[in-house]
C-alpha cells in the first residue's frame, strides 16, 4: 500500500493527539484513503523531552527545521503555535512543493493572507480545519456545506480554556486561577493563556472565521476585544439568580452589506442552548440566508478532538492528491484576492 509521509512541526497536546489517533484508527483510516498515513519526522524544541505518546523507532525526531522541510514528507503538519518559526515552516515547506495543515489560529489571523497568496503560487494546499474550535467542523461546514449560502450572522463560543474557567466558576465555585491551571493542565490552554482569558485567541478564530464566512479580511486590529478577566464571582452569582450565564462570545453580523464583529463577554439567558455549554466545548451558530439558523456543538480543545480536525485535513488533502487535483483551494473563495471588509 502506498505511504503518505507527514512531517509534523510540533508534537506537544495535539501532534500527540493526532499521532493516538492515526494508532487507534489506522484500519479505518487506510480503508478510506486506499493509503497508508506515517508520521516519518517530527520538528521539537527539546530532543530529550518524555512525550505523552511514542512513536515507533523508525521515526526521526529533530529541532532542525529544514531537516522537515527537506526530508521524506509528504505533507508538513505545523502543531508549534506562534509566528515566526511557524511561518519559516510553512513557507519553507511551500516552497519545496508541500502541501501544508496548520491548527495555528493566530499565524492565520496575523499572516493568513500572505500565507493563501504563498500557498497558491507555489499550487499548495494550505488546510486548516483545527485552528477554528478544535473538534467542530465550522471551516469546513463553511467552505463546502454553505458554500452558496449568504451568511447573516455567527455567533458562538470559541474558546475551550475561557468557557472551562467560566464553567467552573458557575458550577463548582472554583477559582479563576484554579480553574485556569486545570484547563493548562488538560491542554486546553495556549502557551501564553493570556490569548485564552483576554479573548486574543477567540478573535484570532473569529478573524479566520469571517475570512470563510465572506471571504473578506476582517484586520484583528478592527475586531473589539474583552476577555473574562474581569468577571468575577459574585457577577457569575448575580447572573444566575437572574437566570443567565456568563459566557464569552464572538459574533460577526452582515448589517446591509457592511460588517460588525467583536468579542466579549455576556449574559446569556440560561433558555439558550449556548448558555447550557460547558467545559471545554464550543459552540457556534450561523445563520444562512438560505438554510437559515445551524448550530454545530463540540470539544474545542484538547488532543483528541483537535487532532481529529487535523487528521480530517490531511485525508481530504491525501484524497485531492489521489484525484490529481492540480491546485487545492485553500478559503473556497477562488482565486481572488481576499480584500478588507467594508466594517460598520
Ligand atoms: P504544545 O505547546 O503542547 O506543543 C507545541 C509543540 O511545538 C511542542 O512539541 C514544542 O516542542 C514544539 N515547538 C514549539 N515551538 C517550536 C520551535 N520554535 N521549534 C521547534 N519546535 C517547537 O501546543 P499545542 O499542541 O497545544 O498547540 C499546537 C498548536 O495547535 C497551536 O497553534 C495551538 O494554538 C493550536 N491548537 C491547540 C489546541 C489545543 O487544544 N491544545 C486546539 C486547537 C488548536 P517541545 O515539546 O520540544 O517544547
Ligand atoms: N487554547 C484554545 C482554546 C485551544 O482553549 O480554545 C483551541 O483552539
Amino acid at each position: 500500500m502506498d505511504v503518505i509521509r507527514l512531517g509534523l512541526g510540533g508534537f506537544g497536546t495535539v501532534g500527540s493527539g493526532l499521532a493516538k489517533i492515526l494508532d487507534s484508527n489506522k484500519e479505518r483510516i487506510e480503508k478510506r484513503l486506499g493509503k497508508r498515513l506515517e508520521i516519518t519526522t517530527v520538528l521539537v524544541r527539546d530532543l530529550n523531552r518524555k512525550r505523552a505518546f511514542e512513536l515507533g523507532p523508525d521515526v526521526t525526531f529533530t529541532d532542525d527545521l529544514s531537516a522537515l522541510v527537506n526530508g521524506d514528507v509528504d505533507i508538513v503538519v505545523e502543531l508549534m503555535g506562534g509566528l515566526d518559526t511557524a511561518k519559516e515552516l510553512i513557507l519553507n515547506a511551500f516552497s519545496k512543493g508541500k502541501h501544508v495543515v496548520t491548527a495555528n489560529k493566530h499565524l492565520l489571523a496575523e499572516h493568513g493572507l500572505e500565507l493563501f497568496d504563498a500557498a497558491r503560487a507555489n499550487n499548495a494546499g494550505l488546510m486548516f480545519e483545527a485552528s477554528c474550535a478544535g473538534g467542530i467542523p465550522i471551516v469546513q461546514t463553511l467552505k463546502e456545506s454553505l458554500a452558496g449560502d449568504e451568511i447573516i450572522k455567527m455567533l458562538g463560543i470559541m474558546n475551550g480554556t475561557a468557557n472551562y474557567i467560566l464553567s467552573e466558576m458557575t458550577t463548582k465555585g472554583m477559582d479563576f486561577a484554579s480553574a485556569l491551571a486545570d484547563a493548562q493542565d488538560l491542554g486546553y490552554a495556549e502557551a501564553d493563556p493570556t490569548f485564552d482569558i483576554e479573548g486574543f485567541d477567540t478573535a484570532h478564530k473569529l478573524c479566520v472565521l469571517i475570512r470563510m464566512a465572506y471571504g473578506v479580511d476582517y484586520p484583528l486590529a478592527d475586531i473589539p476585544i474583552q476577555g473574562i478577566t474581569g468577571v468575577t464571582p459574585m457577577d457569575i452569582e448575580f447572573a444566575r439568580e437572574f437566570g443567565y450565564r456568563i459566557k464569552l462570545l464572538a459574533h460577526v453580523e452582515n448589517v446591509r452589506g457592511r460588517l460588525e464583529a467583536g468579542v466579549h463577554p455576556a449574559l446569556v439567558p440560561y433558555t439558550y442552548l449556548l448558555a447550557r455549554v460547558g467545559g471545554n466545548y464550543n459552540a457556534v451558530r450561523l445563520e444562512g440566508n438560505a438554510v437559515g439558523p445551524i448550530m454545530l456543538h463540540g470539544q474545542g480543545a484538547g488532543d483528541l478532538p483537535t487532532g481529529s480536525a487535523v487528521l480530517a485535513d490531511i485525508m481530504n488533502l491525501v484524497r485531492k492528491m489521489n484525484d490529481g487535483c492540480s491546485r487545492p483551494d485553500n478559503t473556497g473563495f477562488g482565486n481572488d484576492p481576499i480584500v478588507k471588509a467594508d466594517i460598520l
